[in-house]
């Protein structure tokens, strides 16, 4: 049972700001290797936070992780880790759950396009693995500790897929559709607990994924943002304990209109824009 009704810190507004870095604490970043991860990583870094890096690719988080020590003076470990596999992500939950965790951020996540039955099925399987069943299970390693020291940061990229149905990016849309209404219903849960919830809900982010080159060349230039920012705002939106953070006023639009727009009307039209991206 989840304690929610105590004021949280003495000293702190109730569900507002987060614990102040230290040289316990940890700030975690899941898909540090790259994109939105890596940026999430150099903000939190840059505000003081030793950090720990996860992702499969181990020698781009050293590197991160080199990077972050020098220039910011953090200590950064690296877990290279399948998020996507159950049996490599339980010794992670484990050690979670035993450390101090100030800030998680649930960020590692991947995309397919095309009909899913089209699709390799193992790997649609193993991108639910990761962006939903990872993001549950990791979060409810770190709850017990953040309540019990009554703060903490949950900082969830879910995304603006996640709003509406998208036929050609089926699993990838409900996904998000759970990391979306995971984070807005656990922040109501927790209101007064001291633990900030943040879901961070972007539209175009431009990172160097070269998977981007096919996506990029049909969304146009003006409704990317880059990963920097995204970042910055995020971690902004999660010290103010805000609902939801949609980078780039042209996203928050889209965003708008995919919430309130009827499904049956959207469906076919984002499905069809998905297709061209399926091929
Ligand atoms: N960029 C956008 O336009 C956009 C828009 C909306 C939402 N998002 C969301 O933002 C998040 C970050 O995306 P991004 O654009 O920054 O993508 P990215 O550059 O491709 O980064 C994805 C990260 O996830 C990690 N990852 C992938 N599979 C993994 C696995 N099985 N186990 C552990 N880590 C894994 C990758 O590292 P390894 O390959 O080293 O494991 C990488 O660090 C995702 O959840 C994505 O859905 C992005």
């Amino acid at each position: 049972m989840l304690a929610v009704d105590d004021p949280g810190p003495p000293g702190r507004l109730p569900g507002v700001s987060l614990p102040a870095p230290t040289s316990e604490n940890r700030a975690v970043v899941t898909g540090a290797s790259s994109g939105i991860g890596t940026a999430l990583a150099e903000e939190l870094a840059r505000r003081g936070y030793s950090v720990i890096l996860i992702a499969r690719r181990g020698d781009l988080l050293a590197e991160l992780s080199q990077r972050l020590t020098d220039r910011y003076g953090v200590t950064a470990e690296v877990r290279a880790v399948d998020l996507s596999d159950r049996d490599q992500r339980a010794p992670l939950a484990a050690e979670l759950a035993s450390r101090d965790i100030a800030i998680l951020c649930n960020n590692a996540g991947v995309a397919t396009f095309g009909p899913v039955a089209e699709l390799d099925l193992d790997f649609e399987r193993a991108v639910m693995e990761l962006n939903a069943v990872a993001v549950h299970d990791l979060t409810l390693a770190v709850l017990p500790g953040m309540l019990s020291r009554r703060g903490g940061g949950i900082l969830i990229t879910g995304s603006a897929a996640g709003n509406m149905p998208i036929p050609n990016n089926a699993t990838y849309a409900a996904s998000k559709a759970f990391t979306n209404s995971f984070s807005e219903s656990l922040r109501g849960e927790l209101t007064g607990s001291g633990i900030n919830v943040t879901l961070l809900a972007p539209g175009p982010v431009r990172t160097d994924n070269p998977d981007q080159d096919e996506v990029g060349s049909k969304v146009p230039e003006f409704i990317w943002v880059t990963a920097a920012y995204t970042a910055k705002l995020s971690i902004d939106a999660l010290e103010r304990n805000k609902m939801r953070v949609v980078p780039g006023l042209i996203s928050k639009g889209m965003s708008v209109a995919g919430q309130y727009s009827p499904r049956a009307l959207t469906a076919p039209i984002v499905g069809a824009f998905y297709k061209k991206l399926g091929g």
